[in-house]
């Protein structure tokens, strides 16, 4: 079973931030992604939509791409699907989430005042601000919801005129103010770490799912005596939706034309 792959899933281009960290800090494991290019974006939609949407996902990522593991590569679906998924799967494979590792940082640290920023879905579920009554209750920190990033990332204004206006707009809220960390709290936000970064003139940590998620996913591999110890063939990158727009915005991340599949579940 080591020798099978990780099935990712996102509602777009976003989760790659998170499987090129995972391929990163664990070269030998093959990748099945699934970018759900056609729901996208999830921010907006009801919990249970994207509760329906990832359940299909996960189901297509075990029952037919035989994954070892499934990595939820999206802070809304975490926030409203992970539980369902997690008894759904419970004791067959491992479902991890890009939340739970995030808190953890966080409570392990010692920032002053942290800003969250994340889509509709997120914060409106709750889902951090109760994680962090329990786990950090002392901790200062703020949630805000950002919602037009993720689709402004989508559409490949990074880095340009647009992006920067959008940026500012949001980051110059009065509820960020002081802060001394910021959680990138949905999978897109990566793409534009560099300009948020710039805004706050490096002057503001900003903590990133990636690497943090990939260190659970190696933990929990190894536990379960599942970590692959070769890769043989090129990861898979499925999308529900294949667009122009899709192909050049995957272009644009892997810096090289990829191959991507279309499968409509
Ligand atoms: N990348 C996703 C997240 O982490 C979703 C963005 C969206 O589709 O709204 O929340």
């Amino acid at each position: 079973m080591s020798s099978q792959s990780i099935g990712i899933f996102d509602s777009g281009i976003g989760g790659l931030t998170v499987a090129n960290a995972i391929s990163s800090l664990l070269p030998n494991e093959h990748i099945v992604y699934f970018g759900d290019s056609e729901h996208m974006p999830y921010g907006e939609k009801s919990p249970e939509l994207i509760q329906e949407f990832a359940t299909k996902i996960t189901q297509y990522l075990i029952e037919e791409k035989k994954c070892k593991a499934v990595v939820i590569a999206c802070n809304t679906a975490s926030a409203v699907a992970y539980n369902h998924l997690k008894l759904l799967y419970e004791g067959q494979v491992p479902i991890i989430n890009v939340i739970d590792p995030m808190i953890e940082l966080i409570v392990g640290s010692l920032y002053k005042k942290i800003g969250i920023i994340a889509t509709r879905g997120t914060v409106d579920s709750n889902v951090y601000q109760d994680k962090l009554q329990r786990r950090a209750p002392s901790q200062d920190y703020t949630v805000m919801a950002t919602p037009l990033l993720a689709s402004m990332i989508e559409e490949n204004f990074i880095h340009d005129e647009i992006s920067s206006t959008i940026i500012s707009k949001y980051l110059s809220d009065s509820k960020l103010a002081g802060i001394d960390a910021l959680v990138l709290a949905c999978t897109h936000y990566p793409l534009i770490a560099a300009d948020i970064s710039e805004y706050y003139h490096h002057k503001v940590k900003l903590l990133l799912s990636g690497p943090v998620v990939a260190e659970k996913l190696k933990v929990i591999l190894a536990k379960e005596e599942l970590l692959s110890q070769n890769r043989e063939k090129e990861n898979d990158y499925i999308v529900s939706d294949l667009t122009k727009n899709f192909e050049k915005s995957a272009e644009k991340f892997f810096g090289t034309k990829i191959s991507l599949k279309e499968v409509k579940l």
